[in-house]
């Protein structure tokens, strides 16, 4: 009877304990996703935080397996596609300075005005084009995804 009390206690208290660990990770997260928009973060600073690992902070990629940004013909054929790229990721093959890409880019978590800033940093900043998007050419793609 003790011991099946107490087994009993631990199996609660072991519950207890999974229950809360998903709480606080909840929590945790959602914390995350408030403070970034809170931050306000600029577009050299999205890129740093949610591209550059892939993309490389030049923006020249890694060849053959993450394509360039920066003086890409693909990206700037049509900046308004890297939109979809973002908002879905892409996993087409893909042709981008006469050098092919067959991978996985996961779709990037950001809002609206995100994706608009980390965009035009790489319209203007990284690529000197004045080929900008903007709020509505995001909200286009998201109804014409
Ligand atoms: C986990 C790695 C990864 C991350 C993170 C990532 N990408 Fe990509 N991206 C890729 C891969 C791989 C491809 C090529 C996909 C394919 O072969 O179709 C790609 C393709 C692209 C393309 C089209 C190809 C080109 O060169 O123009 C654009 C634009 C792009 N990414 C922009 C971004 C932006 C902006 C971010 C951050 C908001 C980002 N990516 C984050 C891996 C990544």
């Amino acid at each position: 009877m003790r011991t099946l009390l107490s087994i009993n206690t631990f199996l609660v208290i072991v519950v207890l304990a999974l229950l809360s660990c998903q709480n606080t990770e909840d929590l945790s997260l959602k914390q995350l996703h408030k403070s970034n928009a809170a931050l306000n973060l600029s577009g050299k600073e999205l890129y740093e935080m949610h591209c550059a690992a892939c993309h490389q902070n030049n923006a020249k990629g890694v060849k053959g397996v993450f394509p360039p940004l920066k003086d890409s013909d693909y990206f700037l054929e049509d900046p308004k596609r890297a939109i979809h790229n973002i908002l879905y990721g892409q996993s087409e093959q893909i042709e981008v300075n006469g050098v092919v890409y067959q991978g996985i880019m996961p779709a990037v978590k950001m809002s609206d005005s995100e994706v608009v800033k980390v965009v035009n940093y790489l319209v203007e900043d990284v690529n000197k084009s004045n080929q900008i998007i903007n709020l509505n050419d995001v909200k286009w793609v998201k109804q014409n995804p």
